[in-house]
């Protein structure tokens, strides 16, 4: 079973994608210049001025060095030593010019592109702590209001067919014996219900786990509602030992995570910490985006823990490429590791790549 190369609407995509990289670079030139910076070519500042004009919270620093990644990379700016020299020597188009631009365009996208622009045009307030930053992706604690690019994400994303595969493999392995499943960071259950709810033998148990006690008991609803009677919900935090919280070591035969992992600050604790909730002959399945499009660390940046990595496997995002992965789970002792998909080839616009991993079973 491969995930299938997407190649609908494929030029129109790309054409769409292309015109979201221009709009990000707009909105970020944009913020610069409404927060006082000057962009045009021959004004120079160094990081810290940058951080005091734009009145960063400390916490969004590794924000700025990213969205100064970006401008180097575009050809914005020149990065020396701290140094940041804008290079810009012609007017560029406003977003407000482009957002226009796109959405008569693609119509069909106008809510995706009302939401960006909605939580873009909060960073003054977002970064600077008037606000607090997660308010600007779920207004009123309105946690549907970012339904429109979750689901552009999905679409463009192999999630169905990690839906599928999750569900084949956990069928085919209770049908065999029983097995214990946890998930962690489970929060609205994006993958959770479509699994259990396709799955063909119930030979489980299902703990359903996030940090947050918002989503438990958001899950726990879902759950009673739908009548599963074999999950359970705890909360649990991948960051700290089960012992910390209660949690019997050794006890899964398989741990999911999907996109979670990459929300921890260091990836050898939080490796290791899932490896010692896994029986021996274990396997955890991480599933996450490898890279992500521009629009997407601007709008995730938004969001509690994009921003913490402090670990050697990262520097400008928090996502972990195929080789990071592999020596961070060697490094806590996983073996077998597999990535799905395995080539490039099988890629789509947003690819989402799983990782499985085993705790080696003990020797007899
Ligand atoms: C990007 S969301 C993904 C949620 C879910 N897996 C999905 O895709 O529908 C990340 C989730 O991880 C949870 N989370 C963040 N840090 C965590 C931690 N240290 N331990 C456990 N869960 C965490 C958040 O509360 C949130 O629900």
């Amino acid at each position: 079973m491969k995930p299938s190369l997407n190649t609908s609407n494929d030029t129109t995509e790309h054409q769409f994608e292309a015109l979201l990289k221009a709009l990000s670079l707009s909105y970020l030139i944009d913020y610069f210049i409404q927060s006082g910076i000057k962009v045009t070519q021959g004004y120079c500042y160094s990081v810290v001025e940058l951080q005091e004009l734009l009145k960063l919270q400390k916490k969004f620093f590794p924000f700025l060095n990213y969205i100064l990644n970006v401008f180097k990379e575009m050809g914005v700016a020149k990065i020396t030593f701290e140094k940041v020299e804008f290079l810009i020597n012609a007017q560029p188009l406003s977003s407000a010019t482009l957002v226009n631009q796109i959405t008569l365009r693609y119509p069909e996208k106008k809510a995706f592109i009302t939401k960006l622009s909605h939580c873009i045009n909060e960073y003054d307030k977002a970064l600077t702590g008037k606000i607090p930053s997660i308010a600007a992706l779920y207004p009123g604690g309105d946690i549907h209001f970012l339904d429109p690019i979750v689901s552009e994400m999905e679409q463009l994303s192999n999630l169905h067919w990690f839906e599928r595969f999750l569900t084949k493999l956990l069928s085919l392995r209770s049908k065999d014996g029983f097995i214990n499943m946890m998930e962690v960071g489970g929060g609205m259950g994006r993958l959770t219900w479509p699994i259990i709810k396709n799955l063909t033998s119930k030979n489980i148990a299902y703990l359903f786990t996030d940090i947050s006690r918002f989503f438990i008991l958001k899950a726990r609803e879902t759950g009673t509602k739908e009548q599963i009677d074999f999950i359970k919900f705890a909360q649990f935090d991948i960051t700290k030992t089960p012992e910390e919280q209660s949690f019997s070591p050794t006890q899964m035969d398989f741990i999911l995570a999907f996109n979670v992992i990459h929300a921890t600050p260091n990836l050898d604790i939080t490796l290791s910490n899932l490896y010692n909730l896994l029986k021996p002959g274990g396997t955890l399945i991480i599933i996450e985006y490898t890279e992500l499009p521009t629009w997407a660390h601007m709008l995730w940046g938004l969001a509690e823990g994009w921003w913490y990595f402090a670990d050697h496997y990262r520097q400008i995002t928090p996502l972990i490429n195929k080789r990071n992965w592999k020596e961070a789970l060697t490094t806590s002792g996983y073996k077998k590791i597999r990535f799905i998909p395995k080539h490039e080839k099988y890629t789509c616009p947003l690819p989402l790549t799983a990782i499985l991993a085993q705790k080696p079973p003990i020797e007899t």
